[in-house]
């Protein structure tokens, strides 16, 4: 019965409440844009397919989401949510279909799956849900007869003030029969009413008594987001929950309110994350590490035990027990072996770092190879652009480069080989050599006390 669905998400909106040049429904939480939370809450229904009605920054929502298993169609004027479930009507081929707004990012798929059944098995044309907040706000009102059956929701700027204070509010989520009498109560819609739109919730009343409304008990889950307000809200209630799964899971998180975490990091049980971690997109940390004071991390993987902080991380990998920071900026590509140190203001991109390696203290290695327990100096550079290309840097194992050298690449510096402090190295050293690039120091004895005309 599940895959005999489809699913519409109205996502041509205006957002005119956000105040943004950006169509609401790519506004992001934690990283990820509305839209895309619904689209994972649908997931799990296996619908047949999935059509998203755009219109807003059409254009902008076709490009996010370019290469996914969408249906896009259109709604030109934004005339209404009835208006525009109209356009989509086209694209419904199964017999039943689920309507979603894009801003109800939280809602849960058992939530989709319990209105699915309850709507099958009450024989209804149109079933919503709703649910109870502490402020009902602006969202529609849902008024049910004395057997409980919806006959009709009203819109807060339609209501008075008897109405205002019902409860139970719209989620603007419902499952609909792919049937005649739907889409003709669809057209017959008006729109004399205070926004001057076509209410996709006055069907209710259209089709009342084959209506159903079920009522779900978490007014978490169906937040809806129209203000800047409500975004940061939904984001929290996020961040909580996302919290609360990794502490079950036997991470510590030693502050709640300054953890950010993106609903696909993966985190190990007792690694502890510090305050002031923000650990976004597909990145995953083993056990045991220490995560933070102040950690920003995007798309990177770090192995067991190793200890982060005061650092970002932007596509690294970092090997189990390395340490990274304070201050270290670890770049796409940085691959930083067992056990290896990077620390204060260093930057490493597109490097491989062996086990072991000691980069402390103010360096930039990109484009780059350091062999196992090699030692970087303070203040070492790789020169690995010359203005038009990037060239690599190669250091061997054991090597050590003394402070304050530039590598001018292409060059290697072989296994063991020494470079002397302040080099400018622009040839291949061999292995276990000292190389020494630097001008001799001059001393011109009692030179100062003349110029001083002593
Ligand atoms: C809507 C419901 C309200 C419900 C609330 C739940 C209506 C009239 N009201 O109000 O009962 O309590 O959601 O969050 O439906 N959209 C279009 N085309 C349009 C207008 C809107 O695609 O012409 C899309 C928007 O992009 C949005 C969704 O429909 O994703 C809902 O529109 P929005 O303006 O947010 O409606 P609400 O005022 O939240
Ligand atoms: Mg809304």
């Amino acid at each position: 019965m599940e895959n005999s669905l489809d699913v519409v998400i109205l996502a041509a909106g205006k957002g005119t409440r956000m105040r943004s040049q950006r169509p609401k429904v790519l506004h992001p939480i934690l990283g990820i844009p509305l839209l895309e939370y619904v689209l994972r809450a649908v997931r799990p229904l296996s619908p047949r397919r999935v059509i998203a009605v755009v219109g807003h920054g059409a254009d902008e929502v076709r490009k996010a989401f370019a290469g996914r298993d969408i249906v896009f169609v259109d709604q030109r004027e934004q005339l209404g949510t009835g208006h525009a479930l109209r356009c989509a009507r086209g694209a419904v081929g199964a017999p039943r279909f689920l309507v979603l707004p894009g801003d109800v990012p939280l809602v849960p798929p058992d939530a989709l799956k319990r209105l699915v059944r309850e709507h099958a098995s009450r024989g209804a044309i149109l079933s919503l849900l709703t649910f109870s907040p502490e402020d009902p706000g602006g969202y529609g009102r849902v008024l049910r007869d004395e057997a409980g059956v919806p006959r009709a929701i009203v819109e807060a700027a339609d209501a008075s003030p008897e109405i205002l204070a019902v409860r139970e509010v719209n989620s603007g989520i419902y499952c609909m029969e792919n049937a005649r009498e739907l889409w003709d109560a669809l057209e017959a819609l008006s729109n004399a009413n205070a926004q001057g739109e076509y209410y996709l919730t006055d069907l209710v009343a259209a089709l009342y008594p084959r209506t159903h409304a079920l009522l779900w008990d978490d007014p978490a889950d169906l937040t809806g987001v129209n203000t800047r307000g409500d975004l940061a809200r939904a984001e929290w209630l996020l961040r909580k929950r996302i919290v609360a799964r990794l502490q079950e899971a036997g991470v510590t998180v030693v502050d709640p309110h300054t953890a950010y975490i993106g609903p696909d990091v993966v985190v190990g049980e007792d690694t502890v994350l510090h305050p002031g971690v923000f650990l976004y997109g597909r990145t995953e940390i083993a056990a045991a590490c220490e995560i933070g004071p102040q950690a920003y991390l995007v798309d990177s993987v770090v192995e067991d035990g190793a200890r982060i902080w005061f650092s970002v991380l932007e596509g690294a990998h970092v090997g189990a027990g390395a340490r990274i920071g304070p201050y270290a900026h670890l770049r796409p590509g940085a691959r930083i072996g067992r056990g290896a140190r990077i620390g204060n203001f260093v930057e490493v991109k597109n490097a491989e770092i062996g086990e072991g390696v000691r980069a402390g203290h103010l360096a930039y290695i990109g484009d780059a190879e350091v062999g196992a327990g090699a030692n970087i100096g303070a203040g070492t550079i790789t020169c690995n652009y010359d203005g038009i290309r990037k060239h690599r840097t190669v250091i061997g194992r054991g090597a050590f480069i003394g402070s304050n050298t530039a590598l001018v690449a292409p060059v290697t510096v072989g296994e063991g080989a020494i470079v002397g402090a302040g080099s400018v190295i622009t040839e291949d050293v061999p292995p276990y050599a000292l190389a020494l690039g630097r001008s001799r120091q001059v001393i011109k004895p009692d030179w100062a006390k003349k110029k001083g005309g002593a």
